[in-house]
């Protein structure tokens, strides 16, 4: 390894968490890339649950770990979340970028007001300020860590700012907002003197880990179908979780990867709102629901559940250039007597095997299902892949064979030896 990538194949909470963990022991460092505390990512060790918002959850492996610029960080979470490690694991070595952006609670306002008052369109964010958080920073009116450090240069940013932010909020969306500039200065130049001792150039120190032969994870946050540009826009988030922006989100150039390995749950789950063309409904998602624990890392938000799209894999290989896949959460189906699997979409006549690129037409799409025999294991008994049921492992072939990529891991538990290498 040299500098591989994970990345989630469908729309997040994919189990991210847990194959970081176990591909971090082979790496010297693991970096976030973009997003923020809207991820939620969990690792299983024993009867402990750890769960990341911000750091990379590499850090359970006592590897270094990175914060790139493209990510958006909540001071007082990440300090939480510092200060937990601190204590879990005695001693830490995390350094975040100057450069990443800074969630500000008129971020975490705003986007609480857009999400209350947008009815219809409304997305169901996480309400932590990401989507607001990246507009000002495209709209170059963000604040960066950098800022936070320098109380004179954020009290004049601020100053500049926070009129806009009041005005917005006051006379748009009719909040009578309590931000005082006072208030947040004292709040965020105490972050700052906390967060200042990580601080570091992450796209330098890459480059020279690179160069002296170290490994680096790059471990992705949020899916393919959540991504700004090629996700179901307008139900995503305000970044870009493909693989390709993990070399934008921490400043290298994209020739220093040489693996991309997608993250796919062996069925489907969404939370928040937007299209989800295999999506079950009844008693069989309520099921699946208890059964796998599918409430939002994050919100604790029921996420919604589905059969395996294979057109949304087929798509989220193209995007992703994905290598080989891991296939999270097998044992979630094991009892039902039959699995449906969509292999393609028809569209009145027309038969499609990639997402629609235009959100028109996906919500015309139909899915197009086989039905499989289904399989029952215990995971405690399965020690390697052939100890699965025949049935599982068709179906595990099934998919390697319909996406023309090798699936080399399989979660049959949530526990971090829950996982077998299929060879
Ligand atoms: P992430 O955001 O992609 O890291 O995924 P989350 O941690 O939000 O959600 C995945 C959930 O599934 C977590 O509760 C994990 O502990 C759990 N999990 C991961 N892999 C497996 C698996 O193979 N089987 C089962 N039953 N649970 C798993
Ligand atoms: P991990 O890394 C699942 C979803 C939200 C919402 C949309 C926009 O744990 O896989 P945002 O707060 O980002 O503006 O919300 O994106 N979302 C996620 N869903 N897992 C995540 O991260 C998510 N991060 C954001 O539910 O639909
Ligand atoms: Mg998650």
């Amino acid at each position: 390894m040299s500098a591989w990538i994970i990345v989630g194949l469908q729309w997040g909470d994919e189990g991210k968490g847990k194959i970081a963990d176990h591909i971090a022991k082979d790496a010297d460092i693991v970096v976030r890339y973009q997003g923020g505390n809207n991820a939620g990512h969990t690792v299983v060790v024993g009867d402990k649950v750890y769960k990341f918002h911000l750091l990379p959850s590499g850090i359970l492996q006592k590897k270094q770990v990175m914060l790139g610029a493209g990510m958006v960080i909540n001071p007082q979470g990440l300090i939480q979340e510092i200060e937990t490690a601190q204590k879990n694991f005695d001693s830490i070595n995390a350094v975040i970028d100057p450069r990443a952006q800074v969630i500000m609670p008129y971020h975490i306002l705003l986007d609480e007001v857009v999400e209350t008052k947008s009815g219809v369109g409304n997305i169901g964010t996480t309400k932590r300020g990401i989507g607001p958080c990246y507009a000002d920073k495209a709209s170059r009116t963000g604040i960066r860590i950098e800022d936070i450090i320098d109380e004179k240069r954020l009290e004049e940013k601020l100053k500049e700012i926070l009129p806009t932010k009041k005005a917005i909020l006051e006379k748009v969306y009719g909040v009578q907002d309590t931000l005082k500039l006072e208030d947040l200065l004292k709040e965020y130049v105490e972050y700052g003197k906390k967060i200042k001792p990580f601080m570091g150039d992450v796209s330098l120190l890459l480059d020279n880990a690179l160069r002296n032969n170290k490994k680096i994870l790059f471990e992705g946050a949020q899916g393919t179908f959540l991504d700004n540009d090629f996700g179901t826009y307008p139900f995503v988030t305000s970044s870009h979780p493909l693989a390709a922006h993990a070399l934008v989100g921490v400043g290298l150039g994209p020739n220093v990867i040489d693996k991309v390995i997608g993250i796919a749950k062996a069925y489907t789950t969404r939370v928040g709102s937007g299209p989800f063309i295999t999506e079950m409904n009844g008693s069989l998602e309520e099921e699946l629901r208890t059964k796998g624990n599918e409430f939002g890392t994050t919100t604790g938000r029921p996420r919604r559940v589905g059969w395996l799209d294979l057109v949304q894999l087929r798509t989220a290989r193209r995007l992703n250039n994905v290598s080989e896949i891991a296939l999270t959460k097998l044992d979630v189906l094991s009892g039902l007597k039959e699995i449906k699997i969509c292999t393609g979409y028809h569209k009145g006549e027309t038969c499609l095997h990639d997402l629609p690129a235009t959100i028109q037409e996906l919500g015309k799409c139909e899915p197009d299902y086989l039905t499989l025999p289904g399989f029952d294991f215990n995971a405690n008994e399965i020690k390697n892949y052939y100890e699965l049921p025949q049935s599982a492992r068709k179906y595990v072939e099934f998919i390697e064979h319909e996406l023309n990529v090798p699936i080399k891991l399989i979660g049959i538990g949530a526990e971090r030896m829950q996982l077998i290498k299929k060879v």
